[in-house]
């Protein structure tokens, strides 16, 4: 089981999405996913379809993670069953895209100053996990405690960031972030890279803050990039998948995450080395 966190420090830079994205190349491949939506808003439970009944939100699972029995609170995706025969997954392998479902209450963790116990709560969770090959936790847009107990919890972080100049200096601190927690609490978590989401190809700053990202993260920026998704909205209003949506655009789109989701998972977060570069335009 890989445990991946999708973070960052700013917000709408399009950690949902990716987390979605991803989730839905997961369930084409038939990679048996769990997905966590750490964020109080549960923003992913709703683009995920999910139909709670009286499962157990993830914030209540945290409250008493010794007793979440998590297995008995995960809810299916709804994109399971409108998926093709077995969900669209290869013959031999059976579509399994569950949720931890969002909440509210996941709020009460959400504080600067959470202490070492509470950080293992989710990974604590997480030991019911262990029929999924992967886990995929979608976190808030911050790095107060529900993101570190993120972090805690899993084996590579990847970061999100838009190719504006505010996204990417949010994403040079939060790298310095996860240095630092990894030294403290997590010594084995890695940075998986960084999703380049919402790129023009045809904007010239968007080339500019390209190319810097990849002087300043190197091999931690991931490819493919992500385009803007002119029907993006549109799909994640009515809860689709990327890879069950029609027409072409959709279909490169899901290309993309396909790629992506391999590259992630083999990513082994080795660090580039190349020194931060001056973030100014000269
Ligand atoms: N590649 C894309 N193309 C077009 N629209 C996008 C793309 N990625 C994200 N969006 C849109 O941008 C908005 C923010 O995206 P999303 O909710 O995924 O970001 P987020 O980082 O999870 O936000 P938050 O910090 O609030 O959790 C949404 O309306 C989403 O539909
Ligand atoms: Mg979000």
């Amino acid at each position: 089981m890989q445990v991946v966190s999708i973070s960052s420090l700013k917000g709408g830079v399009g950690k949902t999405s990716v987390t979605t994205g991803l989730a839905s190349a997961a369930l084409a491949a038939g990679i048996p996913t769990l997905v966590v939506d750490l964020d109080p808003h549960a923003d992913a439970s709703t683009a995920l379809g999910v139909r709670p009944g009286d499962q157990l939100d993830i914030g209540r699972m945290l409250k008493s993670p010794r007793r979440a029995r998590l297995a008995e609170n995960v809810v299916p995706s709804g994109w399971v069953e409108r998926g093709s025969a077995n969900g669209g997954a290869p013959a031999g392998r059976t579509s399994v895209l569950d949720v931890a479902v969002g909440s509210a209450y996941t709020g009460i963790y959400d504080r600067p100053d959470l202490g070492r116990r509470d950080l293992r709560r989710l990974s604590a969770v997480l030991a019911g996990a262990e029929k999924y090959e992967l886990v995929l936790v979608d976190c808030p847009p911050s790095l107060n405690g529900l993101t570190r107990m993120a972090w805690s919890a899993s084996d590579k972080v990847t970061l999100v960031a838009e190719p504006g100049l505010f996204s990417v200096a949010g994403t040079e601190r939060t790298m310095r972030a996860i240095q630092l927690f990894r030294q403290e609490f997590a010594p084995n978590l890695s940075p998986a890279g960084i999703v380049a989401n919402r790129v023009r190809t045809g904007s010239a700053e968007h080339t500019f803050r390209l190319a810097e990202m990849e002087s300043m993260f190197g091999e931690l920026l991931l490819s493919p990039h992500i385009p803007e998704q002119a029907n993006w909205q549109q799909i994640q209003g009515a809860a689709h998948s990327i890879h069950h949506w029609p027409g072409d655009s959709a279909k490169n789109a899901a290309a993309l995450f396909d790629t992506l989701l391999a590259n992630l998972l083999q990513a082994d977060g080795r660090q580039s080395g190349a020194p931060v570069r001056d973030r100014v335009r000269r």
